[in-house]
């Protein structure tokens, strides 16, 4: 299994190229992420997945995006992220996902997390649906 450690400047290069090969992905300046709550999975000798999350309210959270490289998934890394962020913040967790997301859609859900509301053409190039889910960690 992939170490979990604190997301840093020198990873930034990693997490581009993740998201780049993540067109589902929420697509985020890297460097912002290092103002929230940022998480990589590094393998045997990069980075393969990172999460990045920031806390909106007192024990109240916010998604901002997780991705994992797509030679590593399904092998437990974005499970293994998000539950490494759920054992260092407790409280609600929001995320939206694009309704076509299926892959991001099924991850949530089998790690607990609940549709809450459904925003029509919340997306835009090409207009989607959001699906907005919460998870308690507690
Ligand atoms: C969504 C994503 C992060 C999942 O990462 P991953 O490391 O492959 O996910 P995991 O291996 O931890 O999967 C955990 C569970 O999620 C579900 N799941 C993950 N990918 C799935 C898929 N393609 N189809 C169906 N279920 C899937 C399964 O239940 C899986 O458990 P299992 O493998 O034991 O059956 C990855 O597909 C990805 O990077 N996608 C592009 C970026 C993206 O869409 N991010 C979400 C933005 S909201």
């Amino acid at each position: 299994m992939p170490v979990i450690r604190p997301g840093d400047a020198e990873d930034l290069a990693a997490i581009a190229a993740i998201q780049a090969a993540s067109p589902e992905a929420a697509h985020w300046p890297p460097a912002d992420y290092l103002a929230h709550l940022l998480l990589v999975a590094v393998g045997d000798t990069s980075v393969i997945g990172f999460v990045a999350a920031r806390q909106v309210a007192d024990r109240e959270f916010e998604i901002l995006n997780v991705a994992v490289a797509p030679a590593f998934r399904r092998r437990g890394v974005a499970r293994g992220l998000l539950c490494s962020l759920f054992h260092q913040c407790q409280g609600a967790f929001y995320l939206e996902v694009r309704e076509s997301n299926l892959a991001a859609h099924m991850c949530y859900k089998s790690l607990g997390f609940q549709t809450v509301t459904y925003r029509p053409a919340y997306y835009e190039n090409p207009s989607e649906p959001a699906i907005v889910m919460k998870f308690h960690s507690c």
